[in-house]
C-alpha cells in the first residue's frame, strides 16, 4: 500500500492520532461532495483520522458522527448535494447547544473542525471556536458568492451554468412569441449571481439590489428595445431585488398593453446537478488549504480565493458585506443589449 504522504502520523496534545471531524451546513452547493472527498483523502494523506458530521450543527447536537476513509468518499466527486447531508439549525444560536456540541466532538477526540457552508454556518463556526477553543476553519460554499474576502464560494460556477441553460431555453420561447420575460434567479440579498447570468445569457436587462434600476427606467428601456427590432427582451431578475410575479405586475402598469410580459422562478435547479470543473477544482483546493490550515494548528479562518491564490484570512472577513458588483460588468450589459 502506498504510504501517507507525511510518512508519520500526526498527533494530536493528547497523543492520539489528530482527528479532524468536517459537516456541511446551511443551503447545500454542488462542489461540497467534492470537498468532502478531498478534506477525507488529503487529510488521511496527511496522517489525520476524519470523521463526518450528518446534518450539519444538527449532528453536532445529536452525536450524529460516521467515520469516513478514503473509500467511502468514492464515487462522489460529481453528484450535487451532499452525501453528510445538510441542515439550518436553530438550537445552535444556544450557548447550551454549542457546549452538547462541543462535548461530543471531545468524545469523539476530535481536534479540528471543518465547515463547509455559507455566512450562517461560519457564524456558527466562529462562535463554536471562541467559546469552547476548537479548532475551526471554514470552505466557502455557498451558490450565492455573497461572502466577504474571497472571490469564489463553491457552487457559485454550477449555480451560473444552471441557470445559463435554463435561460438558454427560455429564450427560444420568448423569441417565437415576441414576449418579455422576467427571470428569477437565486443570490439571496447578493446580485452577483443575476449579473453573471445576465452577461453569459445575452439578457437585455438586470435587477439587482446593489444598483436598484427603478422600474419606471426597466419599461422605458424594454420600449427602446422593442423599437430597435427585437423580438424578445429577457429580464434576469435577481431575488434579492423583489418577486417576479410583483414586478411584472407592475411592469404591465407600465407598458403598452400589446407587450406580453411572462415570468419564471427558476429556483432550486439552480443548486442541483452534477458540479462544474471549475467547482470540482476549488472544492479540492479549499480542502487541501483547510487541512494544512488544522495541521498548521490555525483556527476561527477560512480558505479564501482570490484569482488562484488560496489562503486563510479570519472568519470575521467572510461575515462582513461587500458589495462585489463590478461596473463594469454593468456597463457591458447595456453595451451588449442594444
Ligand atoms: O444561500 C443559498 C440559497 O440557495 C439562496 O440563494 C436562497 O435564497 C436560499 O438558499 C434558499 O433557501 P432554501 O433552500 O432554504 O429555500
Amino acid at each position: 500500500m502506498r504510504k501517507r504522504r507525511k510518512g508519520v502520523r500526526e498527533m494530536s496534545a493528547n497523543n492520539h492520532p489528530k482527528k479532524i471531524a468536517v459537516l456541511t451546513s446551511g443551503g447545500d452547493s454542488p462542489g461540497m461532495n467534492a470537498a468532502i472527498r478531498a478534506v477525507v483523502r488529503y487529510a488521511y494523506d496527511s496522517g489525520l483520522e476524519v470523521i463526518g458530521v450528518k446534518r450539519g450543527y444538527k449532528g453536532l447536537i445529536e452525536g450524529d458522527f460516521v467515520p469516513l476513509t478514503p473509500r467511502s468518499v468514492s464515487g462522489i466527486i460529481d453528484k450535487g448535494g451532499t452525501i453528510l447531508l445538510s441542515a439550518r439549525e436553530p438550537r445552535f444560536f444556544k450557548k447550551e447547544y454549542r457546549r452538547i456540541a462541543f462535548e461530543n466532538l471531545k468524545e469523539y477526540e476530535v481536534d479540528g473542525l471543518v465547515v463547509i457552508g455559507g455566512d450562517g454556518s461560519f457564524t456558527g463556526a466562529k462562535v463554536l471556536a471562541e467559546e469552547t477553543g476548537i479548532q475551526v476553519v471554514g470552505i466557502p460554499g455557498t451558490i450565492d458568492n455573497d461572502l466577504g474576502g474571497t472571490d469564489y464560494t463553491l457552487g457559485y460556477d454550477t449555480a451560473l451554468n444552471n441557470a445559463m441553460q435554463a435561460i438558454d431555453k427560455i429564450r427560444d420561447t420568448a423569441n417565437a412569441l415576441e414576449r418579455v420575460f422576467v427571470v428569477e434567479v437565486m443570490g439571496r440579498n447578493c446580485g452577483v449571481l443575476a449579473l453573471e447570468i445576465a452577461l453569459s445569457t445575452g439578457s437585455e436587462l438586470v435587477l439587482i439590489p446593489e444598483h436598484p434600476l427603478p422600474l419606471e427606467e426597466v419599461a422605458k428601456r424594454v420600449v427602446e428595445y422593442k423599437e430597435m427590432g427585437k423580438y424578445h427582451v429577457i429580464i434576469v431578475l435577481a431575488e434579492g431585488y423583489g418577486h417576479a410575479h410583483q414586478v411584472v405586475d407592475k411592469l404591465k402598469k407600465l407598458l403598452p398593453d400589446k407587450f406580453e410580459l411572462k415570468y419564471s422562478v427558476l429556483g432550486h435547479i439552480q443548486r442541483g446537478g452534477s458540479p462544474t470543473a471549475k467547482d470540482r477544482m476549488m472544492a479540492s483546493l479549499f480542502a487541501q488549504a483547510a487541512v494544512d490550515g488544522i495541521i498548521a494548528g490555525k483556527t476561527k479562518v477560512f480558505t479564501a480565493a482570490k484569482g488562484e491564490e488560496i489562503s486563510l484570512i479570519p472568519i470575521e472577513r467572510a461575515l462582513q458585506k461587500e458589495n462585489k458588483i463590478k461596473d463594469k460588468f454593468l456597463k457591458l450589459l447595456e453595451s451588449l443589449a442594444i
